[in-house]
């Protein structure tokens, strides 16, 4: 039985309570009777949302994901949000070093690093987002890229908080994002291409972590995921999942990538 994990970022793009809180209702009605257990689905809004959001998903098979964390509990910190915070609207997940973070607002992977540490020390599971832009990928610096993203940003975590961690593999190329891809056509990666780095990821988290951790940590594909390409995606054996952002946006295009998952996973 292969396990799936199922995320909406919903970025900036859900702007006002309401809406964000009739989005949450909606997928949280459609997919509460059909979810099963080895398929996992958290969604992510904006900050001013995810209290509302929280209590609209309480008792439901939803779960709430932070988009960013700051690494220190509290403090004189203008403009960031608290683990605690995060905590408190009912969060089980929280994106981190999201390609939007890194290469738009200058997160580094030593700065990413200690919010995975954070994240682990307050119980939250961090969804650790990697992977390389058009140029890199160009100049064939794509592993080159990933290894150094995974091995800075995950390193001295304790080996018991390790099976906490998700990673999220977004060629920044495949992000539906105009700012991140200004000059090149945005489009899904390939089953082919995707398994491949996959596969690279895989055999990066057995060396790094040993047989037992390294084989079980989830990898999510993200990046323009939606319906009509999710199947030929989720099927690849080192693709345990999907970090959407677009398509999650609403229930109806968000409820067929969790039924494939559903679907490949029995
Ligand atoms: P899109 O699905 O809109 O391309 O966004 C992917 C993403 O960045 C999810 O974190």
């Amino acid at each position: 039985m292969r396990k799936f994990i199922i995320g909406g970022n919903w970025k900036c793009q859900v702007t006002i309570v309401e809406e964000a809180v009739s989005i949450a209702t909606e997928i949280a009605k459609e997919i509460n009777d059909i979810l099963t257990e080895n398929v996992e689905v958290f969604i992510a809004p904006s900050y001013n949302a995810l209290y509302s959001v929280g209590q609209v998903i309480k008792g439901t098979k939803l779960k709430l994901a932070g988009q960013n964390m700051y690494f220190r509990d509290k403090g004189a910190f203008t403009g960031e949000i608290s683990p605690d915070s995060l905590l408190d609207a009912g969060c089980e997940y929280v994106i981190l070093g999201h390609s939007e973070r890194r290469r738009i607002f200058g997160e580094t992977d030593s700065y990413i690093n200690q919010k995975v540490k954070k994240a682990l020390e307050k119980g939250l599971k961090p969804v650790l987002c990697i992977g390389e832009t058009a140029k890199e990928k160009e100049e064939g610096q794509t592993e080159t890229v990933i290894q150094t993203q995974i091995e800075n940003s995950l390193a001295d975590i304790p080996q018991e908080q390790l099976n906490q961690i998700i990673i999220a593999y977004e060629p920044v190329w495949a992000i539906d994002n105009k700012f991140l891809n200004p000059d090149s056509e945005i489009k899904t990666a390939t089953p082919e291409e995707a398994e491949k780095i996959h596969v690279f990821i895989r055999k990066l988290l057995i060396n790094k972590f040993g047989d037992n951790v390294g084989k079980n940590i989830l990898i999510q594909y993200g990046g323009s995921m939606k319906a009509s390409n999710c199947e030929g995606l989720l099927n690849i054996a080192d693709i345990n999942g999907g970090l959407i952002g677009g398509a999650s946006l609403s229930a109806e295009k968000f409820k067929p990538i969790i039924e494939a998952a559903i679907k490949l996973g029995k």
